[in-house]
């Protein structure tokens, strides 16, 4: 146990092996803390942050280590501070249709709590069995079905949050409705723990659809695809989840997962409708033939609920299946506005052959947010596929659209932020950094590029 870590122990607090805390699912690196605690409760957590102030030793709140873009990696060092054994939840209102969590909830914990009353908790970035609800709300996490539902922060209502100053306060309200004062819930929501360690949140809850259709669209290639989300949406249909697949990740995922894809196929849909009544298959069989004209050779829908776990399944495996094509990629969580998709993925495609890498590309084609990945085999390409999608984002903002549609700036598109956003505003968000954090120590150097 390091000095810190017997140190941090003696203020009774419960200390943890650093090594499952030095890494994350965003390739940024390994960066292992000087410590590592397990809060218990809020009383920890103003502990920590207390020990953090009085010794100026960064902080680092960290949830389920599932993010993208190494928020939680400890890259100074110091403290990470996991909110994993925070995990109750507290309360399922129907009357109220909220329900009260800690961070540390997986969130299919939480969706399974929330569908045995009849309520829906519409947020998942794909990966329920393993994040928490606390990165969910530190990243606002989008994922499938944010198309009709919206993202993370759309469900967020109140929060008790611990600041880097010591203070616990509650924002926020149980009821639906609220205006009063700054939108200081929403503010956390999405700021990557940088402002404060959040410890409970209040979510609103919605009644489950009672019918869930899916349908599986194969087409000659992934132009065809998103050209038929711009008609299932100029058809004024809004399914639940429209999500592209290009043939490279089809190829990667197929001969390992539940579903399989035809061999000659160049691209696919999965779109999804729901509801509470008839209307649903309705829906669903219009944006198959919508497909259809767009050049889909084969349509086909789910034939039960056993079919439609093997689709999402199979989806949920592509990100891990790449490597199957080369070792090593970047990825990327572009979003551009819907209209211009098209053009996005061919962008992307020109990109992947000006630099030589090959490129796929999956995700929420229908918000406009697609995962661009650019793979590569050995450490002299990575540099050209770091190059290759600097070019990537930029084609992103070019269109209209952001650096980071659903997994966050953290350490990975640091450097990028200005790209988007200007001086004043980038200063703006410094200053409220300052105003919440004033000795930085709380997840410092994460989101804003170096002054
Ligand atoms: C997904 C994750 C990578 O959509 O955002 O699969
Ligand atoms: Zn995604």
């Amino acid at each position: 146990m390091s000095a810190l870590a017997q140190e941090l122990a003696a203020l009774g607090l419960q200390t943890a092996a650093i090594d499952p805390y030095s890494r994350d699912e965003s390739g940024c690196g390994e960066y292992p803390p000087h410590a590592a605690v397990q809060a218990r409760d809020a009383i920890d957590v103003q502990k920590v942050l207390a020990f953090s102030r009085a010794r100026k030793i960064p902080v680092v709140p960290r949830g389920a280590g599932s993010g993208k873009s190494g928020g939680a990696l400890a890259e100074r060092g110091g403290i990470v501070l996991s909110l994993e054994k925070l995990d109750r939840i507290v309360e399922v209102s129907r009357a109220d249709m909220v329900c009260v969590v800690e961070p540390g909830v997986i969130l299919e914990k939480l969706q399974a709590a929330v569908e045995a009353e009849g309520l829906f908790y519409p947020p998942d970035p794909n990966s329920q069995a393993i994040c928490s609800i606390g990165g969910n709300l530190a990243h606002n996490a989008g994922g499938p079905r944010a198309l009709k539902y919206g993202v993370t922060r759309d469900y967020v209502l109140a929060l008790q949050a611990v600041l880097p100053t010591g203070e616990l306060i509650r924002t926020g309200h149980r009821s639906w409705k609220g205006v009063a004062g700054y939108d200081l819930t929403q503010l956390l929501v999405g700021s990557e723990g940088t402002l404060a360690v959040i410890v409970q949140a209040t979510l609103k809850v919605i009644p489950l659809p009672r019918s869930v259709a899916t349908l599986l669209a194969f087409f000659p290639d992934e132009d065809a695809a998103a050209l038929a989300v711009q008609k299932i949406f100029g058809a004024g249909l809004l399914p639940r989840a429209c999500e592209l697949l290009d043939g490279p990740a089809m190829r990667a995922v197929s001969p390992r997962a539940p579903f399989k894809f035809p061999e000659d196929v160049g691209g696919a849909l999965i779109v999804e409708h729901d509801g509470h009544g008839d209307s649903v298959m309705e829906e669903l069989a219009r944006s198959g033939e919508l497909c259809t004209e767009a050049g889909a050779r084969e349509v086909v829908a789910a034939q039960d609920e056993a079919q439609r776990r093997r689709i999402w399944e199979t989806r949920r495996m592509i990100s891990v299946a790449l490597t199957s094509i080369r070792p090593h990629k970047i990825s990327e969580d572009v979003a551009v506005p819907r209209g211009r998709l098209v053009e996005l993925i061919g962008r992307v495609r020109a990109i992947g052959a000006r630099y030589g890498l090959p490129t796929a590309c999956y995700g929420h084609a229908g918000d406009g947010n697609l995962h661009v990945n650019l793979l590569f085999g050995s450490a002299e390409e990575r540099a050209k596929g770091q190059a290759a999608v600097e070019e990537v984002l930029q084609a992103a903002i070019d269109l209209g659209g952001t650096i980071t549609g659903e997994h966050g700036v953290g350490l990975a598109k640091r450097a990028f932020l200005a790209r988007e956003q200007s001086r004043d505003v980038i200063e703006l968000q410094r200053r409220l950094k300052r105003a919440f954090d004033p000795d930085n120590l709380l997840n410092p150097g994460k989101i804003l590029p170096p002054a």
